[in-house]
């Protein structure tokens, strides 16, 4: 029945393109993630995606205790991808080659046999002193109770009390309060965990400005004294994945930042940083130094709040016309 919609809505030649179009795309997709070994030719970028989702994909069947998936999977090959991404360069407390070590570690101690494979991944980890046991890798059983326990509290006046702050106190925000605001904006969901975003801060006022009159396409006010630039790694996703992943994440984690930046009592700002505008994207890597494969998703304003704050009262929308039920 759906085959039939499809067709009718969208004419049989546009189908057939579809079609074509959709294999091609899954062949590439197969192409990448196959579980044959790299090509010898690899990048360092490709083969660290290809590891982080393959790893990714072990925590999942782990996750649902998918033994048929855990059993099919070619451990060698992945242990040996660590070793390649050492060959490469990545140092061994990078996350990639810790946090596979740690991962494929937890697949194996759920898998009878495989003695090889535990010792040759054992063996690599003491090699290389990789800080495997400083990384959670596997699943892990949490009860209800304790997630509950959490989330037991007022959401919609945390929410509703954050506002679009255009005037600070002037004062720029040290950079050990911004790591712990990023510290807990990374616990937003991000595509097979890949976490592929950057905030870059500075205490340096004369940077600071710099950023402000690169970074903001939108209105900045002049009350504005301290602002972060947030990026997203393109060389975090595959060829085969769907394009816009980088703003998709990107816009995620943007939406927990700011809420990080409200619960550690903070206001903040975003700035319009247009798409399109790929000459000033390139001018602000530039001048910046950062790196060639990262979107500037957008600017942050952050500060202190003033006694009080003028804000605009940003009205939302009634809620039934933005949760439409299909029901009716
Ligand atoms: C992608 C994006 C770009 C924005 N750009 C600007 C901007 O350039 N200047 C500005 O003052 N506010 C900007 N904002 C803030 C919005 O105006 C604000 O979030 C919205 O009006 C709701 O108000 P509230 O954040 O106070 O709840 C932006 C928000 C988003 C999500």
């Amino acid at each position: 029945m759906v085959k039939e919609l499809i067709k009718s809505l969208l004419g049989e030649k546009n189908t057939a393109r579809v079609r074509r179009l959709k294999s091609s795309l899954s062949a590439a997709r197969a192409a990448w993630y196959s579980s044959g070994a790299p090509a010898a030719d690899i990048t360092r970028d490709s083969l660290n995606v290809r590891q982080l989702i393959s790893v990714h994909m072990l925590e999942k069947a782990l996750a649902v205790s998918n033994m048929k998936y855990l059993s099919a999977v070619k451990y060698p090959e992945l242990i040996s991808n660590i070793a390649r991404l050492l060959d490469m360069g990545l140092p061994p407390d990078d996350y990639t080659v810790a946090v596979s070590a740690a991962i494929i570690r937890s697949a194996l101690a759920t898998l009878p046999g495989h003695e090889d494979e535990k010792s040759q991944l054992g063996a690599l980890v003491s090699r290389h002193n990789i800080p495997a046991q400083d990384y959670r890798g596997g699943a892990e059983v949490v009860p209800s109770a304790e997630i509950l326990s959490h989330a037991n509290f007022d959401f919609n006046a945390f929410v509703s009390s954050r506002h679009s702050v255009r005037k600070f106190r002037d004062k720029v925000i040290p950079g050990p309060v911004i790591r712990e605001i990023v510290r807990d904006a990374l616990y937003c969901p991000s595509a097979c965990n890949r976490q592929p975003f950057r905030v870059y801060y500075s205490e340096d006022r004369g940077k600071i400005a710099e950023i402000i009159k690169l970074g903001a396409d939108g209105f900045v006010a002049p009350g504005v004294h301290d602002c972060l630039i947030v990026t997203c790694d393109r060389a975090l996703f595959s060829p085969a994945e769907l394009d816009d992943q980088e703003y998709v994440n990107g816009g995620i984690f943007l939406g927990y930042l700011v809420m990080s930046i409200h619960a550690h009592g903070l206001g903040s700002c975003l700035f319009q940083c247009l798409r399109s505008g790929f000459a000033k994207q390139a001018l602000i890597r530039h001048v910046f130094g950062i790196s060639e494969s990262e979107v500037i998703v957008c600017c942050v304003g952050i500060g202190e709040l003033e006694d009080e704050v003028n804000v605009a009262c940003a009205q939302r929308r009634l809620t039934e016309t933005v949760a439409v039920s299909l029901d009716s």
